[in-house]
């Protein structure tokens, strides 16, 4: 129906209305007299619509690679949420607590892990091809945050299929808490990607403490910061689920790596310049380059 611009108010409203909208109106019309007519319109607020809870995995991971991915991306929250459950059943009086946040509250910790294993997630994407040519070009890469390209999509580069290890095998193949890469696992590494993600660390969490060593030492001296720190987040996380899960009451904390200190350099390259000493620690580049360096904690 075409209605010149000018005439629009003098159609009856019905006539302008698709098909499947007017309908109740002639509905209502016939049932206005019928006794015990249910209501014709019931307007119901779902508050959780769209509610995204998992991370999605993008369409240019074919069907092998988002099998890997998922499984990855599951066992994340699975970390994330014992990570929260523990603080919620032991809050500081456990040593892994005290150990990796310091005295103080629990409570934003406990924030963070479960951002990760609720928040929406819309809009996020992990993903398989290179857009930025990073997994081409940059030796080592693991994967890498797209920064101010798409702030809400991470690429997972083909080294993390062959070498990210699943949490089957925590605390078995030589790995240590303390003494291996934070990139060993899946579960772990993906952690840390999430929490570069401003939908899920809202531009809070970043990087105060680099390397095992470090991250105790910033619990005892700066405890506000180190539950918003990504290396603190992610030694606790793997901590307990290897103390409480993978081998209960035993878990595989070992001991840093005597060269850490030395080795725990950036072997990332510059992303967007930084306003706020935060904003600077949150952009760090963190490209996740791996196996170069086995003790790249950064990484
Ligand atoms: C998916 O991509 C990987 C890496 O390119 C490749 O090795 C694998 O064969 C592909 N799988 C399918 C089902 O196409
Ligand atoms: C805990 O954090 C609050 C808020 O930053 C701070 O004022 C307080 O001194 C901290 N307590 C300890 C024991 O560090
Ligand atoms: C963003 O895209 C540009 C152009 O493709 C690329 O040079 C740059 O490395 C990308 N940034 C990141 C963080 O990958």
């Amino acid at each position: 129906m075409i209605v010149p611009r000018g005439l629009l108010a003098l159609v009856p409203a019905a006539l302008l209305l698709p098909a499947a909208q007017a309908t109740p109106l002639v509905y209502r019309e016939e049932s206005a007299t019928a006794t015990a007519a249910a209501p014709t319109t019931t307007v119901i607020h779902d508050w959780a619509a769209g509610w995204a809870t998992g991370f999605p995995v993008h369409s240019s991971c074919n069907a092998t690679l988002r099998t890997q991915l998922q499984q990855g991306l599951d066992e994340a929250i699975t970390m994330a949420a014992h990570a929260r459950d523990h603080l919620l059943r032991w809050g500081e009086d456990s040593p892994f607590v005290q150990k990796y946040f310091g005295k103080n509250s629990t409570a934003e910790a406990i924030g963070w892990y479960e951002r990760i294993v609720a928040a929406d997630k819309t809009g996020i994407w992990f993903r398989c091809d290179d857009p930025d040519q990073n997994c081409a070009t940059q030796a080592g890469y693991g994967g890498h945050w797209r920064g101010s390209n798409a702030t809400k999509e991470t690429v997972i580069c083909p080294l993390s299929f062959s070498t990210r290890r699943f949490l089957n095998s925590m605390c078995n193949l030589g790995y240590t808490v303390a003494g291996s890469p934070l990139n060993t696992f899946w579960a772990t590494d993906l952690i840390h990607r999430f929490l570069h993600l401003p939908p899920i660390a809202e531009d809070v969490v970043g990087h105060a403490a680099e390397g095992y060593n470090d991250v105790l030492e910033v619990a005892k001296t700066s405890p506000t910061e180190s539950v918003r720190d990504i290396h603190a987040l992610q030694y606790f996380a793997a901590d307990v689920y290897a103390y409480d899960i993978a081998a209960p009451g035993v878990g595989c904390t070992g001991e840093a790596a005597e060269e850490e200190e030395q080795t725990a350099t950036s072997t990332t390259t510059a992303t967007p310049s930084a306003t706020s000493a935060a904003a600077k620690v949150r952009r760090e580049p963190d490209t996740h380059s791996s196996s170069r360096n086995k003790y790249n904690v950064r990484s």
